[in-house]
């Protein structure tokens, strides 16, 4: 039996790595979260609750579905003798952890990361005891998700915007990633190649560009702006002029890439997870509202936070050097939200 962790698995793409891997493998998966953004696995889970002991709650009718209900770095601090600990309560074969996925962060969207800056770089203090715990622990293999946000800001302004590339990242020839959030990645993407030259350790990072999905919260731009779709409000509104511009990539392909990339990339270097398409907001809405079948009016929030000009992928080393590439088109990838929207305000 293999044991994996997820930290942050009741997030975005904790979730879906916690329910990609109970569906796909016959392992035992332990998930931690504080919920303090995350939502009740008993929401999202489609697996029968078992038992609950403190702060452990255990789901699927085979136990495999375990979750700690506690803040990441109380684990970290407290359960240092993993082995014992996991044994005692709920795995008596248990030695050491397989795969390890730390998705815990704050994070919040462009308005948390604007609008309070210090609470996110709480996530340096998270991710520091998180390598440090993994440097003890010395489990197979580990993932930490950086962001596209840790590359150069100055990269991607109106007038000189490129598709980012992984070398656009030199940590011998610095620029300035984007506020708090880029720093914690980048000083992340720091920590993971010291765990994995210093200290022997499968390391893989990824820069997921912007991902979105179904059951993705309305803090987000794709569902809040399906949301508006779904209900065919006219004017739509969208966040800055909308001419700014992301590169989207599907929840689905996200968690693929990540499986697919810790077979292949294990010094701690980190990869782009895009589809190194550059798509604006109004753009968003126009396909939107195309799969919908409405042509609304477009208003500008011109007060909103918007964040960096343009923000792409060079996916050039992932498609062809590493051999992935996304799968799931942005009109599939938005007609899903936007049918799911409809689904959770009762339309259609
Ligand atoms: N979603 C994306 O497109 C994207 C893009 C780039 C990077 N990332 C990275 O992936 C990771 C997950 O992102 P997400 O979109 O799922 O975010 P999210 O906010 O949905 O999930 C983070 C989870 O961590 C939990 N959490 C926060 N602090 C915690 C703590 N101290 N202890 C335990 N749990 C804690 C939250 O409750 C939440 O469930 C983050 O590191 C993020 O920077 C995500």
């Amino acid at each position: 039996m293999k044991y994996h962790l997820v930290s942050g698995g009741c997030g975005f793409v904790g979730r879906n790595m916690v329910k990609r891997l109970y569906n796909t493998t016959e392992d035992t998966i332990i998930f931690i979260d504080n919920l303090s953004v995350g939502t009740h696995p008993s929401t999202w889970l489609d697996a029968p609750w078992r038992k609950k002991e403190g702060v452990m709650e255990v789901y699927g009718e085979d136990e495999r579905l375990i979750f700690l209900h506690q803040d990441f770095r109380h684990f970290l601090r407290n359960v240092i003798d993993v082995p014992n600990f996991v044994r005692d309560n709920y795995a008596p074969d248990f030695e050491r952890f397989s795969d390890v996925f730390h998705f815990a962060a704050i994070v919040g969207g462009r308005a948390t990361i604007e609008g309070d800056p210090m609470k996110v770089a709480l996530d340096l203090s998270i991710d520091a005891e998180f390598f440090y715990w993994v440097t003890r622990q010395k489990p197979d293999r580990v993932l930490y998700p950086s962001s596209s946000a840790a590359y150069p800001i100055d990269l991607q302004t109106e007038g000189d915007a490129i598709a980012l590339a992984e070398t656009d990242i030199n940590f011998k020839k610095m620029g300035e990633p984007d506020m708090t959030y880029g720093w914690s990645k980048l000083t992340g993407e720091y920590l993971a190649k010291i765990a994995a030259e210093h200290y022997d350790l499968s390391v893989t990072c990824i820069r997921p560009f912007s991902g979105y999905g179904e059951d993705q919260d309305l803090t987000y731009p794709i569902p809040a702006i399906a949301a508006r779709i779904a209900r065919r409000e006219d004017p739509v509104e969208v966040w800055g002029t909308g001419r700014q511009g992301r590169d989207f990539v599907h929840i689905d392909d996200v968690i693929d890439c990540i499986l697919y990339a810790m077979d292949r990339v294990k010094d701690g270097s980190a990869i782009n997870i895009g589809r190194g398409e550059l798509l604006s907001f109004i753009e968003i809405i126009e396909t939107l509202c195309d799969i919908e079948g409405y042509n609304p009016q477009i208003k500008q929030l011109l007060d909103k936070p918007v964040g960096v000009f343009s923000r792409y992928s060079n996916m050039d080393y992932v498609n062809n050097e590493l051999g992935w590439t996304a799968s799931i088109s942005v009109r599939e990838g938005m007609g899903r939200v936007l049918a799911a929207q409809k689904k959770a305000q009762g339309i259609g």
